[in-house]
Parts: structure tokens; sequence; C-alpha cells
């Protein structure tokens, strides 16, 4: 789906994540709702909290985010759980329980427990409602970089070049850019009930064009999204030009 700009792109999807939050919410149930970090969502993330400014709650949504630099503190800028509560979770009535982001903040917490843990909380709130994605320009998503398994779950990677390249700016040089992230997995992903990948910005318009017309194949992990059943791909024009 082509809108003619990020903002009004943004709109839709933070309507319909709305949406979900209502519609579950009447029937009585807690809304999932798959959270993304990076330049992407950020406008979605302001939409939001106009939406609170008007009345919307979210004291009863719940949240999973999909990967973290790792080893990286909380209060780092560059930490995605620093950005989700900079962008969005200070300014809205989500109760800090129903947030759950891949960090971890000492490195005593056995890793592979806490990646079996996130994926058993998914598991226990009925899976995920909504997720919400971007995509690197080596076609990752989260940080499931060219690579990864059909079948992976949340776990600990290491970073492609190209992904810490992308962030040096941020961290102040390519080499403070941590080499790990955890990341929830692309069989994690493909279990939510729908998914929205989007793609804003001339730059990332190379990628969409590999994910529209070349096959599906672990190189590309977001070509893997083809096989989910209700999946969109939300670009704005300046994306979708040379397509
Ligand atoms: C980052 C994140 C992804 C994000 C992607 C694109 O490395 N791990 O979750 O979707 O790269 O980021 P941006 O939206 O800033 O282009």
């Amino acid at each position: 789906i082509i809108y003619s700009d990020k903002y009004e792109a943004s709109r839709v999807v933070a309507d319909e994540m709305c949406n979900v939050i209502e519609e579950i919410g009447l029937a009585g149930g807690l809304p999932v709702l798959g959270l993304a970090t990076g330049a992407t969502p950020e406008i979605i993330y302001k939409y939001l909290i106009e939406a609170y400014q008007k009345g919307k709650s979210f004291a009863k949504t719940i949240c999973f985010n999909l990967d973290e630099y790792y080893p990286i503190q909380k209060e780092n800028p560059n930490s995605f759980y620093y950005s989700m509560y900079k962008q969005l979770f200070n300014y809205i009535d989500i109760p800090d329980n129903n947030i759950h982001i891949p960090h971890i903040g000492t490195l005593d917490t056995p890793l592979h427990d806490f990646c079996k843990d996130y994926e058993n909380k998914i598991n226990q709130v009925g899976g995920i409602d909504l997720q919400i994605l971007g995509i690197g320009e080596n076609g990752h998503i989260a940080f499931n970089e060219p690579g990864s398994d059909f079948n992976s779950l949340t776990r600990l990677v290491d970073l492609d070049e190209v992904t810490r390249k992308n962030a040096a700016a941020d961290f102040g040089g390519v080499s403070a850019v941590p080499n790990q992230g955890i990341t929830m997995g692309i069989q994690s992903i493909l279990q939510a009930k729908k998914i929205i990948l989007l793609a804003f910005g001339e730059n990332k318009g190379r990628i969409m064009n590999r994910l529209l017309y070349e096959p599906i194949t672990p190189d590309l992990p977001a070509s893997f999204l083809k096989l989910h059943s209700n999946c969109q791909f939300v670009l704005d024009e300046a994306c979708a030009k040379n397509i």
C-alpha cells in the first residue's frame, strides 16, 4: 500500500493500532502490540500519544518490543529501551508491567533463560495481535540479519556490518556500536496475527524492490514475511517511486 507521505501512512497505521486496542478491549481481551524502534515508527508513536491526549487509554494494552542491543545500559540514549520510553511510554498510561523489551541490564542473567522467557511471555498472553516492523537496508527485520533461520526464536545474534555502520552516527563511531543484539526471531514475528512492515524514504526503495521481486531466502530475512497470510507492506511515495 502506497501513501503520499510518511505522515499519512503513519496516521493510518496508528489508527489501526487504536482500532485493535478498541476491538479486543470491547471483546474483553487484552490487546497485544508488537513494537519496533528506529526512525520509521517515530511518527506513529507521536500519533499514539495524541490519541492518548484525546482520551484513548493504553492501560490494558500489552507491548513487546522486537529487539535491543547487547550489551547496553538502559540509560544509554541509543538503547531501544531508552528510546521507547522517550518516544512513547513516558507519555501514555501503559503500566510498566505491560511493557516488554528484550533488554538485559545485568550480565549475570542467563541469556538462554531470558530469551526463552520472552517467548513464553508472548505465548502466555495469546500471541501478538498486531506487529509493526521497519526494514534494514540489508533486508533485516528486527535484528534478524541475512542468514537468519526461518525457525528462529528470540536469541542473541551478531550484528551485520551494514547494521553497525548505519548505527555509527548515533553512537559516535562504528567502534562504539555493540557487536550483538537480542532479537525476536523470524518465527516469533511470523506468529503475529497481523504484521505491517513500514518503509519510508528513497533510501528504502532498493531493499523494497528486492523484497517485492526476489524469491524468499534467508539472505533477505524480510522475504519470509511473504509466507504470512495477513501481512501488509506500507510505503510512502518516496520509497515507492523507483519500484
Ligand atoms: C534497526 C532495528 C530494526 C529497524 C531497522 C530500520 O537496526 N534493529 O528494528 O527496523 O534497523 O531502522 P530505521 O527505521 O531507522 O530505518
